[in-house]
């Protein structure tokens, strides 16, 4: 079968005809994130995923999805880690290249990992550095509001597009578990004060995990830079989910927020135990699966 290009198998143009929707749109090159900006502006919602192999990522990127994570999610979902806290920076260096070969048109953002950039800006650049050098990344993500906005203008500084991570932080896991974020008074003005740090500090989108609805709506309104909203209800710029929980492959159980778009874990649990089966009973392999 002839591999279609990812602009080939895209879904078709919006109705405005400009061919320049994030999803959806014309363009063959790389999404940058001047083209998340102008959306912003556009008022255009816009989907991401995350990926972690090559193979899945070359999938989204022919559906169109403009924007994938290579989340340190890729501990629990891919690693067989409990929590993202043990990634490495050479995990995700590995795994971040791997989706990067495997997209063309996608913006790739890269999680800096737990233990990578919390001493300080010239540590955060350094690694992220190698996610963008090496893994050949287009941006970068890393976790907390006023508490990292030096290391996040520091890499701007530098050259390298941050995207930002409030609300629920996974790698603060062991400090604050997994909670909604950001409920009464107090939290909301922080969170608010967080995402204004981040947009100060030059971050080019900001990640909302795990807030109250209404508030993300908040920030989504006073903030110029988009919001990326994960359990954060329907007003933020654009939704991200993991691609393991949106295609059901999770094994247990998912958090409420996510919408399971296919069953793939039956899939592959049938289609693995057919395959056995035909093997014992020595209906596979036949003619037309050998050689002579
Ligand atoms: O690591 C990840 O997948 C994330 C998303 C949940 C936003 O940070």
């Amino acid at each position: 079968m002839t591999q279609l290009s990812a602009a080939q198998n895209a879904p078709s143009t919006p109705s405005d005809g400009s061919g320049k929707a994030l999803y959806g749109g014309k363009s063959t090159r790389r999404v940058t994130v001047r083209d998340i900006a102008l959306a912003k502006e556009r008022g255009e919602k816009w989907p991401m995923l995350t990926a972690y192999d090559a193979m899945t990522a070359s999938v989204f990127d022919e559906a169109g999805i403009p924007v994938m994570l290579v989340g340190d999610s890729a501990g629990n979902c891919h690693l067989g880690y409990d929590t993202t806290v043990p990634v490495t920076l050479d995990e995700m260096t590995m795994l971040s290249a791997a989706v990067v070969r495997g997209t063309s048109r996608a913006l790739i953002v890269a999680d800096l990992p737990f233990g990578s950039y919390q001493e300080g800006p010239v540590q955060a650049l350094r690694s992220a550095t190698r996610l963008v050098k090496e893994a050949g990344a287009g941006a970068v993500k890393l976790e907390g509001g006023e508490r990292s906005h030096e290391q996040i203008r520091l890499l701007v500084e530098s050259g390298i597009p941050v995207m930002a991570h409030i609300g629920l932080t996974p790698q603060s896991v062991n400090a604050m578990g997994y909670r909604v974020q950001g409920r009464g008074e107090e939290a909301a003005q922080q969170l608010l004060r967080d995402a204004k740090a981040v947009q100060d500090a030059g971050a080019f989108a900001v990640v909302l995990e795990l807030v109250p609805a209404e508030l993300a709506a908040e920030v989504t309104r006073t903030l110029h830079i988009p919001t990326v909203g994960i359990g954060a209800g329907p007003e933020t710029d654009a939704q991200v989910l993991v691609w393991t929980d949106m295609l059901g492959l999770t094994g247990g159980r998912v958090p409420k927020f996510v919408k399971k778009y296919a069953d793939l874990r039956a899939v592959m649990g049938d289609a693995a135990k057919a395959f056995a089966e035909d093997v014992v009973g020595g209906t596979f392999p036949q003619e037309e699966h050998s050689v002579h």
